[in-house]
């Protein structure tokens, strides 16, 4: 029989949360329960926990090409625990199908998740991700919703052959890539590599972003242990699917928020992981937009001496040779993590309500393998990524040392400067380009405000030096490089050139300097000459007349505040992170 016109004296939970305002509770409940009714729900459906399912399935996005599947599992595992699944649209990103860039959209799609997770009825909700800014964007609008929240990624695609060579997307993509613009494959044969880079559905295959991100959000603890690694076809990830929702019913019981999971020292946890992977770069951006939504500041000089105490364990690429596949045949997150276990926070929360010593006692010994190097024979002896500082980058800048060329990490040489994309893109193959080897190529005006931030800053070697052999250059920017590059690339530089940062004054035939040993980025220009140039050709940042490019151009941070927008982070700042350990 339909009670609905009972009186309701129930908490506020389940299809009871944040009623739709009528001026009138008992009608709002009333006429909820008769729409969601349409739909064929039991009174008994609705009394239980509603765990709300964030949908990011969509034609643009093969990365999540596999959405229809895990929601099933999703909501197998929410009922086999009691509860009541409802799955909702958001926002979806690809990398290649967004324009201008990803980056600009990653905020919009936290906005959208956190809102709808405000706005619907939910005890708690499933953020189903991959592709690399929906992680981040999910739990950036988790964080700042304060729902307890659990993220389940798609997991990674599987790599195809090549004439009998292992390729995968997408270092193998700009690797054969370069070797067409250096005019050593043919027409064919690229057209014969496209169709093997991308062998199934799933994010990309090596240690780029979306694995990246994978990784640290289950090492900061806000996916089940073992969610990272799963290829996106395999059985294990359907049934990480499946647990995930089961988990989602139980935090939802106990009230187990973002804010209790995501805690200085699980962004500590997570930074460690970042850069014992050999993580993409963009990794700090988004774990600092994530850790500003919590009052988190993170520190670029202390995440530098964290990187000088913590090896490259994984061979994953760009930094080694293996692929996403392998790393999960390997035992996964958990086999990394007994090797890290000693520079870990072992107290800090999961998901699952246990600590995530806990959980790793409980996956029990490792077992030998050639992916997850023990901390004794690293593949890199520092971290990742490393923190520079100078007259070009007051505000800092990366460089992703373990993928980085050695015999130019430490180099002095001539800009050849690009003022922005549209220059690169004219010039960068002309024959007549003064250009040589060991020149520094300089480009101008993509960073946050400047060009949202594209992945640009791997910027290809000239036509005529690719075709003479020339494998890597140095290369300064103030915008990102996908996390499947490599190179001797200098990123982030800030403050960034369109707001008049002191890159805006870098001109061709300047001497920079490279120095990762001294964590050095310099352009050798007297301070007056720059403040000649300065009052010569003053910076006017870009503006918008309308709509979302305005609210971005005015709102958005530097590289340093994770390009988040300034009215999404937590009102003050808490904490430092890492902690100064000296
Ligand atoms: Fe989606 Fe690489 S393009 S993860």
């Amino acid at each position: 029989m339909d009670d609905s016109n009972k009186k309701d004296d129930k908490p506020a939970e389940g299809l009871r949360k944040g009623l739709t305002s009528y001026g009138d509770s008992g009608f709002s409940l009333f006429l909820r329960k008769a729409f969601i009714k349409g739909a064929g729900y039991t009174d008994n459906a609705l009394d239980r926990p509603v765990i709300g399912i964030a949908n990011t399935g969509s034609a643009y996005n093969p990365c999540h090409g596999n959405m229809p599947q895990l929601i099933e599992a999703v909501k197998r595992g929410v009922m086999l625990a009691g509860g009541l699944p409802m799955d909702f649209p958001t926002i979806s990103i690809h990398e290649s199908f967004a324009s201008p860039t990803s980056m600009y959209l990653r905020n919009l799609m936290s906005i959208d998740t956190e809102e709808m997770i405000r706005a619907q009825p939910m005890d708690a909700v499933v953020l189903i991700g991959g592709c690399d800014k929906t992680v981040p964007a999910q739990l950036m609008g988790a964080a700042s919703a304060g729902i307890p929240a659990i993220q389940l990624v798609t997991g990674s695609m599987l790599t195809g052959s090549h004439r009998a060579e292992r390729v995968g997307a997408c270092t193998d993509c700009r690797r054969y890539w370069g070797k067409y613009r250096a005019e050593e494959i043919d027409g064919e044969e690229i057209a014969d590599v496209n169709n093997q880079l991308v062998a199934s559905v799933g994010t990309c295959s090596v240690m780029g972003t979306a694995s990246t991100m994978a990784c640290v959000t289950e090492a900061l603890g806000m996916m089940v242990p073992g969610g990272a690694s799963p290829p996106a076809v395999t059985a294990d990830r359907i049934r990480v699917a499946e647990r995930t929702g089961a988990t989602a019913v139980a935090m939802a019981k106990q009230g187990l928020t973002p804010d209790k999971i995501m805690t200085g020292k699980a962004f500590e946890n997570a930074l460690r992981v970042l850069l014992a992977i050999g993580g993409s770069t963009n990794g700090i951006i988004h774990l600092t937009a994530m850790a500003g939504r919590l009052g988190f500041d993170i520190d670029l000089e202390r995440l530098d001496a964290m990187g000088r105490e913590t090896p490259v364990l994984i061979d994953l690429k760009p930094s080694g040779q293996y692929y996403m596949e392998d790393l999960h045949k390997a035992g996964g997150v958990h086999a990394l993590l007994r090797e890290l276990k000693p520079l870990l926070h072992l107290d800090t929360l999961t998901v699952t309500g246990r600590t995530l010593g806990e959980e790793l006692e409980s996956a029990g010994p490792g077992f030998p393998q050639n992916v997850v190097r023990p901390f004794s024979q690293p593949i890199y002896p520092q971290g990742g990524i490393a923190v520079l500082r100078g007259n070009l980058a007051p505000g800092g800048a990366i460089i992703k040392q373990s993928a980085a060329n050695p015999e130019l990490m430490e180099h002095e040489g001539r800009a050849v400067v690009f003022e922005n994309l549209e220059d690169l893109v004219t010039r960068i193959d002309d024959e007549d380009l003064d250009v040589k080897a060991d020149d520094v190529l300089v480009l101008k005006h993509i960073g946050p405000t400047g060009a949202s931030m594209p992945e640009a800053g791997y910027m290809p070697i000239p036509k005529k030096l690719a075709r003479a052999g020339v494998k890597d250059m140095v290369r300064i920017s103030d915008g990102r490089m996908s996390g499947t590059a490599a190179g001797t690339i200098v990123l982030h530089v800030t403050p960034e050139s369109a707001v008049g940062g002191p890159l805006a004054y870098v001109k061709s035939g300047d001497r920079i300097r490279l120095s990762v040993k001294n964590r050095e980025i310099s352009m050798l220009v007297s301070e007056a000459e720059m403040e000649t140039r300065r009052k010569d050709n003053p910076v006017t940042p870009p503006t918008a007349e309308r709509g979302y490019r305005q609210l971005f151009l005015k709102c958005v941070t530097q590289a340093d505040k994770g390009v988040d927008f300034d009215f999404l982070r937590a009102g003050e700042t808490t904490e430092r992170i890492p902690r100064d350990r000296g």
